[in-house]
């Protein structure tokens, strides 16, 4: 039988694909690491951003940037640009990165990218919830299916829990089916 317990972290709806989000803060390139996100609709999505990232700053005086998504094998590098501030370092070279549009930067070796538009933004105790709709879907060749969905195994995205990063573990059936 289940009982209540004391958790910390109260709002567990893990695993979250981990993101890479890509900005231009100035002339400079900058990158970091979001797992607190959510789908709002098939075009719309939610960020919570601490206010104080330099990738807030970015995404409300552009207007504009990536979300990039990582496999399983971009552990590291999604750890390392989600572990230091582009307010103290410099991460614009991190990442091979190609600027779509000549305004926003996409990572060259993951998969998928998409190229989102701020729509809202507001702040509520040091945090920032960007709401934004995807414009355009840049994906490598081979990653859709012909069914026009996207393939979730080749994708292999890096999945986000709190004791740790995963990876997705197999196709269990079909939804919508009745
Ligand atoms: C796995 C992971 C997930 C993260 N998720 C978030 C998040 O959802 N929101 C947030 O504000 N910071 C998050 N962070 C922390 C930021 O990525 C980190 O503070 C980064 O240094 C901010 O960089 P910036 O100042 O260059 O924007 C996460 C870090 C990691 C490693």
């Amino acid at each position: 039988m289940k009982k209540a317990i004391d958790l910390k972290r109260k709002a567990y709806l893990y695993p979250a694909p981990a993101l890479v989000i890509g900005t231009m803060a100035g002339e400079k390139v900058n990158w970091s690491t979001v797992a607190y996100h959510g789908i709002l609709d098939s075009q719309t999505i939610l960020l919570t951003i601490e206010s104080s990232h330099l990738t807030t700053k970015a995404i409300r005086e552009v207007g504009r940037f990536s979300v990039n998504i990582p496999s399983s094998k971009d552990a590291k590098c999604t750890d390392y640009v989600g572990t230091r501030s582009g307010n103290t370092c410099d991460k614009s070279e991190y990442f091979p990165c190609t600027l779509f549009d000549s305004a926003v930067p996409v990572i060259d070796t993951f998969a998928l990218s998409y190229i989102c538009r701020m729509e809202e933004c507001y702040e509520k105790n040091g945090k920032t919830y960007v709401i934004a709709t995807v414009t355009n879907v840049l994906a490598e060749e081979g990653l859709v299916r012909e069914d026009g969905l996207i393939d979730l195994l080749k994708l292999d995205p890096l999945l986000f829990d709190w004791t740790g990063y995963y990876k997705v573990g197999g196709y269990v059936g079909r939804p919508f089916s009745k």
